[in-house]
C-alpha cells in the first residue's frame, strides 16, 4: 500500500498480503456487495492485506458507468463503514472499483469482460489473476461458469490463477447439487471452486478447531466415554423479512441445517486432521458427515421436528405470523424451524446423540454448541439434601457475545451439603480487541491466497444434502394443517422439547447474560 510505509513494513513482516488480482463480482448491484463484500474489502485493506496490484470489477445487468457505480458504492458504504473509517483508505479502494454492464447469459458480456480485464491488468499490474464471485441468483451459476469457460477466462497457467466463489444455496437438494457439481466441474477443476458458507468465516467457528486441537486438555474427554450428548442451537429473532420469495421455496432445513448447522456439527465431531491442509481438513469433515446414520421414514417422524411461526412478539414488538408475511403463500407448508436428533456411527461418538435446532422468530438470537458431559456417580451425596446433580456443560458461544463457558456444580457455602450451578466464562471481548468484521474478510482473503480450507468441497456439500434428504422427502408429503405450531418469540414447537424429554434430557437454558449480553 502506498500511503503508509509503516503499515507496509508491518504487513511484510507478519502476514502475507493477498496475491495481485481482480475480484469480479457478478451481481454487483445486489445487497451482498454493499453489505458484506465491499466492507470486507475495506477491512482487508485496513489490515494491509490487499496489495496495490488489486482491483474490483462489478458486473450486473443495470446499465451504468464505472463512475456511477463508484458513487453509488461510496454512498452505500457510509451505512456500513466501520467506526475507524479512514477517508484515505477508502479513496484507495474506491479508485480500484470498476463496473461492466451485461446480461449473465449473453456471451457478448464475457467477450467485453475479457477485454476489460486485460486493460485492468495493464493499469494495476494484477497479472491475470481473477477471482470471480458469483453473488447472483443460483439460476445463473452454471451459465456464468460455462460462459467464463467459453471465453477462455477460466484457463490457468503457471503464472496466473482463476478461481470461482459460489454463494449458497448450492443446489436445493441432493440431485440438484450433484448436477451443479457436474456442470461446474466440466469447466473448472475442483481446486478452482470455492463454495462459500459464511459460518466458516466466523471467528468463533474457526476457533472450534483451535480449541479442540490446539489444547491438550479437551481432546482426551471429547468422546463417548465422557460426553452424554451435544446440542447445537442456531436461533434467530428475525422473521423472513423481505426474502419471502426465496425463503418460502427453501425453509429452515435447506436454508440453515444443510449448510451452517452441519458445519458446526462437523467442526465438533471431526477427527483431528493430519495437517491444516485444505484437503486434510475437508477429508475429516466428510468422514464425520458420512458417519451420520441415515434416517428412515419412521426416524424422520420420530426424530425430526418441523415448525412454522405464528404471530407473537420479537424484541417486545408484536409481529405477524409467517403465513401473513410478504411473499409467503397463505397456506404455506414451509418450515421456519427444524430440530432433529442425529446419531454418528463411529468409534468416537457411539451412543452420543447430537440434537440440532434452528428457527426464525425465536426468543433470543443465539448460536451455540453445548456439550453435556456424563453425570458423576451420585452415590456420594446420597444422604445429603442434594437429590440431583447439575449437568456439566461446555458451551461454545458462536454469536453474539462470543465466548466459551464451562458450567459445573459447586458447594453452596454453609453447614449443609447443597449444590449450586456455577460457571467459568471466557469472553472474547475480555481478551482480544475486536476489529471490525463482516465475517467475509477471512473468506475473501483465503480465496486470494488459494487456501480452500474454509470452503466446501463437492463431497462436503453433497453429504450435507444426503443427510437432510429423508427429512425433505417425508416433510414434503406430510399433509397441510399443522402450522403455525409455535408463537413468534418462543423457543419453537413443543415437539422439539419432547424430542429431548423422551431421552430424559432437555435443551440447555440459554443464558442471556453471557458475556455482557442482556
Ligand atoms: C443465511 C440464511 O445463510 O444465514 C438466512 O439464508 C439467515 O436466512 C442467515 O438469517 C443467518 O446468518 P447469521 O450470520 O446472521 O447467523
Amino acid at each position: 500500500m502506498v500511503f503508509t510505509e509503516n503499515r507496509k513494513t508491518i504487513a511484510k513482516k507478519s502476514v502475507r498480503q493477498a496475491d495481485p488480482c481482480v475480484i469480479v463480482i457478478f451481481g454487483a448491484s445486489g445487497d451482498l456487495t454493499k453489505r458484506k463484500l465491499i466492507p470486507a474489502l475495506y477491512n482487508l485493506a485496513s489490515n494491509n492485506l490487499l496489495p496495490d496490484e488489486f482491483a474490483v470489477v462489478g458486473v450486473a445487468r443495470h446499465g451504468q458507468s464505472s463512475e456511477e457505480f463508484r458513487s453509488k458504492i461510496s454512498e452505500d458504504f457510509k451505512e456500513f463503514a466501520p467506526s475507524n473509517f479512514e477517508q484515505k483508505l477508502w479513496d484507495w479502494l474506491e479508485s480500484r472499483i470498476y463496473y461492466l454492464s451485461g446480461e449473465f447469459k449473453d456471451s457478448e458480456t464475457y467477450v467485453k469482460l475479457k477485454m476489460f480485464l486485460s486493460k485492468i491488468d495493464q493499469k494495476f499490474g494484477t497479472q491475470g489473476n481473477y477471482l470471480y464471485y458469483l453473488a447472483t441468483a443460483p439460476r445463473f451459476f452454471c451459465n456464468i461458469v460455462s460462459e467464463l469457460g467459453n471465453a477462455g477466462l477460466t484457463t490457468e497457467s503457471q503464472e496466473q490463477w482463476r478461481r470461482v466463489v459460489i454463494e449458497k444455496p448450492f443446489g436445493t437438494d441432493l440431485e440438484s447439487a450433484q448436477a451443479l457439481n457436474r456442470q461446474i466441474t466440466s469447466v473448472l477443476n475442483e481446486c478452482q471452486i470455492y463454495r462459500i458458507d459464511h459460518y466458516l468465516g466466523k471467528e468463533t467457528v474457526q476457533n472450534i478447531l483451535m480449541f479442540r486441537f490446539g489444547n491438550g486438555m479437551f481432546e482426551p474427554i471429547w468422546n463417548y466415554r465422557y460426553i452424554d450428548h451435544v446440542q447445537i442451537t442456531v436461533a434467530e429473532t428475525v422473521g423472513v423479512g423481505s426474502r419471502g420469495g426465496y425463503y418460502d421455496t427453501s425453509g429452515a432445513l435447506r436454508d440453515m441445517v444443510q449448510n451452517h448447522l452441519f458445519q458446526l456439527l462437523a467442526m465438533v465431531g471431526m477427527e483431528p486432521p493430519v495437517s491444516f491442509d485444505a484437503d486434510a481438513v475437508r477429508d475429516e469433515k466428510s468422514k464425520v458427515m458420512k458417519a451420520i446414520v441415515p434416517m428412515s421414514e419412521a426416524d424422520v417422524l420420530n426424530y425430526a421436528v418441523r415448525g412454522q411461526y405464528g404471530s407473537g412478539f420479537a424484541n417486545d414488538k408484536k409481529v405477524p405470523g409467517y403465513r401473513t408475511e410478504d411473499g409467503i403463500a397463505p397456506n404455506s407448508n414451509t418450515e421456519t424451524f427444524a430440530a432433529m436428533k442425529l446419531s454418528i456411527d463411529n468409534w468416537r461418538w457411539a451412543g452420543v446423540p447430537f440434537y440440532l435446532r434452528t428457527g426464525k422468530r425465536m426468543t433470543e438470537r443465539v448460536s451455540e454448541i453445548a456439550i453435556q458431559f456424563k453425570q458423576a456417580p451420585s452415590l456420594l451425596f446420597r444422604d445429603t439434601p442434594i437429590d440431583q446433580l447439575a449437568p456439566n456443560f461446555l458451551v461454545l458461544r458462536v454469536q453474539p457475545n462470543e465466548g466459551i463457558t464451562m458450567q459445573f456444580g459447586a458447594k453452596v457455602p454453609g453447614p449443609t451439603m447443597k449444590m449450586g450451578k456455577v460457571a467459568m466464562n471466557f469472553c472474547y471481548s475480555d481478551y482480544f480487541s475486536s476489529t471490525p468484521t463482516t465475517g467475509y474478510e477471512t473468506l475473501i482473503y483465503d480465496c486470494a491466497i488459494g487456501d480452500a480450507t474454509l470452503f466446501q468441497r463437492s463431497d462436503n456439500v453433497e453429504l450435507g444434502w444426503s443427510v437432510v434428504k429423508p427429512m425433505l422427502d417425508v416433510w414434503q408429503n406430510l399433509p397441510y394443517g399443522h402450522f403455525p405450531n409455535y408463537g413468534a418469540g418462543s423457543w419453537g414447537p413443543i415437539e422439539a422439547d419432547q424430542l429431548l424429554e423422551r431421552d430424559g434430557r432437555k435443551w440447555r437454558e440459554i443464558d442471556p447474560n453471557f458475556c455482557g449480553m442482556g
